[in-house]
């Protein structure tokens, strides 16, 4: 820590919730050195080790440049990235141009690779002028709501503190009614935390409460881990809430209420205010007493207590919305119906759209991960794994501007995206969707020896592909890697391309794992046995398979003489349900089980089918406009109890 300059003791007196009013205080200093170095093990084998070291300004002003520092007993540097790393123990790291700077409440990672020598996977102390305590101007805080002291009270701070990091923003909750304080102090050491802990929170009324990014939820009294309901509302286990990383947690504080408003804010991207989780909280239970009742007249009883989930090993997950989407899972309007129908249902999530490169990666200087980490964070708190999705992308609107007129190197562009965003996610996704879509569709009269004509293509050829899979693998030593492609599933010149494409991969050494099926298929083409041969040449390759997108659409687009439904009639229900059943079983029936990667569906709901427009009406998913189980339901469960 760093505080050189005068240290002010800051007091402030913050009412929030119910009238409930807690008191704050910490340090603030002048000094905008203010970040926190960390240096975690991101993944050990045998002989070797990843590691990942992270420096988060937790100050008011940007850092330009940083340099850092560490040594290990015994560890030895075989490699890094996102940073240039001099000496042989101790190391020393500097920035890149590119990620130099850290603007406030943002981090920088980056990552090493190396060998234990003998030791075990060492986590040492990194340190480097940059790597300081946090600091925080004052004017960060409500002025009005604080009071200085003298520096005398550096060593005996009263400590009810409720202020967050300090880039966050006191909300205007925040009133100057003065109130006790509780009586432990902060050390010396305290002032090194980042954020005055939610831990270190205390208040008049002592109920255990969860700071969960900004917002309180009660804790859990019963419910020993993830979300729970208890006494009509939403709460949180406390081993859950638990392992947020400060400033959230476990709290102490007044109770919520229905009509408290949000506390203090931290992140304007996942705050969301205690009324609206009263209201999440009772529709929740209204969707899920709906759907049971409802199914029976429908689709099995089963819908609400067994899930799908529950009937097999692997992973079945969904699509989901997220970060600043309309419908996202995470908040707003539908998130509770969402959530009564997809935690019993799905163990893994799929970003529908936030983990797209122009998500992650809109400029060449800059990554933008808070999105997607709010959304793993919500998938973790919920026992819900992460299939990331996807790293290179050709499609017009995902392919970041900057890439398109691109002048420099563009194979080492397209590793620092890769290993920037891979190593960013390492340990907290389980698979990637690496490259999305590199092969020309049937008939595509630009297409070259088979491939799409991508800028990716057209800068690297083949190399693209098999540079994207060794520098994913380099940054993620874990996650099962995919290729993920529509239309491989029936049979056609593209299937053999997809075939011929990655026996040279395999050939080649290229670290690819398995490969989606997308499957945004019609009611009656490809046939089951066309799609059991396509995913049955995969798996013979000794290949995953994944069916990663499936949705089927009842009314076909391509066939005039089609039906045209307006309505999901009961026909047409019948069809779809059967259509998923027949899919779903052919998966279980050529996948072995060693190989399933997991069959996800394209969305939780027909409303909000990317399928769906109103020029084209659709009803292509499991559950329905009113969130109750569909006959496709019941096909898709059927299909997976399936033999074998
Ligand atoms: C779709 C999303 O669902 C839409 O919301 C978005 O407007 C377009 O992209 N294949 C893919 C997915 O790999 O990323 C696409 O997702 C659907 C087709």
């Amino acid at each position: 820590m760093n505080i050189t300059t005068k240290v002010f003791n800051v007091q402030a007196s913050v009412k929030y919730l119910n009238k409930c009013v807690l008191a704050a205080a910490t340090f603030f200093a002048a000094s905008s050195q203010a970040a926190t170095c960390s240096y975690s093990v991101v993944n050990d084998w045998n002989t070797g080790f990843q590691g990942s070291i992270t420096i988060t300004n937790n100050g008011t002003s940007a850092i330009n440049g940083w340099t850092v520092g560490w040594q290990y007993t015994a560890n030895k540097i075989t490699s890094s990235w996102n940073a240039t790393l001099s000496g042989s123990n101790p190391y020393t790291a500097t920035a890149l141009d590119w990620n130099k700077t850290i603007q406030p409440g943002q981090s920088v990672s980056f990552g090493v690779q190396g060998d234990k020598n003998g030791g075990a996977a060492e986590k040492p102390t990194i340190t480097g002028s940059v790597c300081s305590a946090v600091v925080s101007s004052a004017s960060s805080v409500a002025s009005s709501s604080v009071a200085t002291t003298s520096s005398s009270s550096k060593s005996s701070v009263a400590s009810s503190v409720v202020v967050s990091a300090a880039s966050s923003v006191v909300s205007s909750a925040i009133s100057s009614t003065p109130i006790s304080t509780s009586s432990s102090a902060l050390s010396s050491s305290s002032k090194s935390s980042v954020a005055l802990s939610s831990s270190s929170v205390s208040s008049a009324c002592g109920v255990s409460q969860c700071n969960w990014y900004g917002t309180l939820y009660p804790s859990c009294t019963t419910t020993t881990s993830g979300w729970g309901y208890e006494n009509g509302k939403s709460c949180i286990a406390t081993s859950t809430c638990a392992t947020q990383p400060a400033p959230y947690g476990v709290v102490e504080g007044c109770p919520v209420s229905s009509s408290s408003s949000s506390v203090v804010s931290t992140s304007s991207s996942s705050t969301k205010t205690s009324s609206s989780v009263a209201t999440t909280s009772s529709s929740v239970v209204a969707t899920s007493s709906s759907v049971k009742s409802s199914s029976s007249s429908s689709v099995a009883s089963s819908v609400a207590t067994t899930g799908l989930k529950s009937l097999v090993t692997f992973p079945i997950g969904v699509a989901v919305n997220a970060g600043n989407e309309n419908n996202s899972i995470l908040n707003g309007s539908t998130s509770a119906q969402q959530q009564a129908v997809v935690f019993p249902n799905f163990s893994q999530f799929t970003a529908g759209n936030i983990m797209k490169m122009s998500y992650l990666h809109p400029s060449e200087a800059s990554f933008t991960f808070t999105q997607a980490d709010d959304l793993i964070a919500f998938a973790n708190a919920h026992g819900i794994k992460m299939h990331a999705h996807t790293l290179i992308w050709h499609s017009d609107y995902q392919v970041p501007s900057f890439m398109k007129n691109y002048s420099g190197d563009f194979a080492a562009m397209m590793k620092t995206h890769v290993q920037t965003i891979a190593s960013h996610f390492s340990g907290k996704v389980s698979s990637w969707d690496v490259v999305n879509e590199a092969l020309a569709e049937d008939g595509d009269s630009t297409a070259v020896n088979g491939f799409r004509n991508s800028v990716f293509y057209q800068k690297m050829g083949l190399n693209f592909i098999d540079q994207a899979f060794i520098n994913a693998r380099a940054a993620d030593p874990v996650a099962d890697l995919f290729y993920n492609d529509f239309n491989i599933e029936n049979g056609g010149t593209k299937t053999t391309n997809l075939l011929a494409m990655v026996d040279g991969m395999k050939t080649r050494g290229v670290p690819i794992t398995g490969v989606g099926f997308q499957m945004h298929v019609l009611l009656d083409w490809p046939s089951a046995s066309t799609i059991e041969a396509a995913m049955k040449a995969v798996a013979d390759r000794g290949l995953k398979v994944k069916i990663s997108e499936l949705d089927v659409r009842v009314n076909n687009p391509y066939n005039s003489s089609a039906p045209v439904y307006t309505s999901l009639t009961a026909d047409a229900a019948a069809k779809q349900k059967e259509r998923y059943r027949q899919i779903v079983a052919s998966y279980m029936k050529v996948v072995p089980a060693a190989q399933r990667g997991g069959i996800t569906v394209w969305g939780v709901w027909d409303t909000d089918s990317w399928l769906n427009t109103a020029s084209a009406p659709d009803w292509p998913l499991l559950f329905d406009a009113n969130f109750q189980a569909k006959p496709a339901w019941q096909g898709f469960a059927d299909g997976l109890t399936s033999a074998p």
